[in-house]
């Protein structure tokens, strides 16, 4: 049945009165950029949108599985709804993203937990009014997991934000990271055709948004599934192009596929952000070998250096991951001494999750959680360190901030970050959301400095 007949039969049976959506996205960006599209979905089917799970008629909730503790808090949310389901007999619980991409876990959600009616893979969101309207006509459960190759172009998306705009410029991931599920759960490298991102980034720039975060799970990698030969750094001049006041940021970079043609791009781009996401993972080499990262430390260091060269105060940010199976003492030291060789802004750090399926997942670990708590504990107190003592660099510099919301911190402040992807706070008033503003530092503290308006 062609989707606007699935649509009008929707609508015929759900009948003409408001009904109400609730969609919570777990996870990355590009998840988020997802729950926006399914939004989009629910909104042409006539649905309107609450915060409230109890004035919902339809719940969706678009998961992540890269660790273990996201998992087990969908898992949870899930349970808690069994009560919702029985105060609302006809309420529609839908389950998408990925975690639903795992057979075990759509199995485990089909026969532990009845009070969801539908599970929906994360290529497969087009398949939505489909299985609403199996729930409507009253079928017990069904699931569509299959891999779809259409990129949903031009869907519509109701985004979270009106400034802040993401735009997956590829799905799926061919790295195989030996600790990651992301290649099981999403599939190959594709790259969306450059002259749809173009043109979509375009489309948002003129309807005023002011930061485009360009997603993918190796940006870097952008293109080489394509015939036209375009690359990354190519895609970020043509974007660059684009008239207005905006500023491109991208994630997330592979550390191996970080060419200098890509650190001239960012310099010589005036709109690109001159921050870098770089995720490392590990300071050790034999760890990196052990997760198939597929560079070493030293040749980390050179890309670092290659962009120190051109500026020493650049910045820089990085994932890492903290017990990987049988990390030995050693090994964790070679990450303190990378962090503070490198000297980044921020960390996102991780404890090792053991996700089934991976190659990882089949090493027997000896290291105890307490040890791997002890070592997040420490790497967290040395980046402190760092960036309290990184920040100071700022004071008495000009920053362009695009602001967020008020501080919720400093009552009569407001927060942004900076192009830096630094958090600014400087006294202002709600006005200020959605715009740039310069600011001149004045003061720092670990995670943010402290600014005033010009
Ligand atoms: N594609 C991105 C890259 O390579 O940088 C990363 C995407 S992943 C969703 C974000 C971060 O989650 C990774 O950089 C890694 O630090 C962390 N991560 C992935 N799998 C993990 C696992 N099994 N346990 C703990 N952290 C993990
Ligand atoms: Fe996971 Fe590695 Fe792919 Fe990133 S590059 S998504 S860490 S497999
Ligand atoms: Fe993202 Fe989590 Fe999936 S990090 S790609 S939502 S496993």
């Amino acid at each position: 049945m062609e989707k606007r007949d699935v649509m009008q039969d929707i609508m015929d049976i759900a009948g003409d009165g408001k009904r109400f959506a609730y969609v919570r996205s777990f996870g990355c960006q590009l998840n988020v950029s997802d729950g926006e599209k399914i939004k989009g979905l629910l909104k042409q089917i006539g649905y309107s949108f609450t915060e409230n799970e109890h004035e919902a008629d339809i719940i969706i909730l678009n998961t992540c599985a890269v660790r273990e503790s996201a998992e087990d808090r969908v898992f949870g949310i899930i349970g808690s709804m069994k009560k919702l389901k029985e105060e609302k007999p006809s309420l529609i619980i839908g389950i998408a993203g990925c975690m639903t991409a795992q057979e075990h876990i759509a199995e485990k959600i089909k026969k532990s937990y009845p009070q969801v009616d539908f599970v929906m893979g994360t290529s497969a969101i087009n398949a939505l009014p489909s299985l609403l309207l199996d729930c409507l006509r009253g079928k017990k459960f069904s699931a569509d997991t299959k891999e779809y190759d259409d990129f949903s172009e031009h869907m519509e998306q109701v985004r979270e934000s009106n400034f802040k705009a993401s735009v997956p410029i590829m799905f799926g991931c061919n790295n195989f990271c030996t600790y990651c599920i992301v290649p099981y759960v999403r599939g190959r490298e594709r790259s969306r055709r450059p002259e749809d991102i173009i043109s979509e980034v375009r489309q948002l720039v003129s309807d005023g948004y002011k930061e485009i975060m360009l997603l993918g799970q190796n940006v870097n990698s952008y293109g080489k599934d394509l015939e036209n030969g375009m690359n990354f750094p190519a895609l970020l001049r043509e974007l660059n192009e684009i008239d207005g006041d905006f500023v491109i940021r991208f994630m997330s970079s592979h550390p191996k596929d970080a060419s200098c043609e890509l650190i001239d791009t960012i310099f010589s781009c005036e709109k690109v952000a001159k921050h870098l996401h770089l995720p490392v993972q590990s300071g050790s080499n034999s760890v990196l070998d052990r997760m198939n990262r597929r560079y070493t430390v030293e040749k980390y260091l050179e890309t670092v250096d290659y962009i120190r060269a051109k500026d020493p105060d650049f910045s820089l940010t990085t994932d890492l991951i903290v017990g990987f199976p049988n990390e030995t003492d050693e090994e964790f030291r070679a990450t303190l001494d990378l962090i503070k060789k490198v000297r980044y802004d921020n960390i996102y750090s991780f404890i090792y999750s053991k996700r089934s399926g991976t190659k990882a997942s089949e090493i027997d670990d000896k290291i105890p959680e307490e040890v791997k708590s002890l070592r997040m504990r420490e790497l967290l107190e040395v980046q402190r360190e760092i960036s309290t003592e990184n920040y100071k660099r700022f004071i008495g510099r000009k920053m362009r901030v695009l602001v967020d919301g008020v501080s919720k911190k400093r009552e009569g402040y407001v927060t942004g970050k900076s192009d830096e992807f630094i958090i600014v706070e400087f006294e202002g008033n709600k006005s200020l959301i959605g715009k740039f503003v310069q600011t001149e530092i004045t003061g720092s503290m670990n995670w943010a400095v402290i600014g005033r308006k010009l």
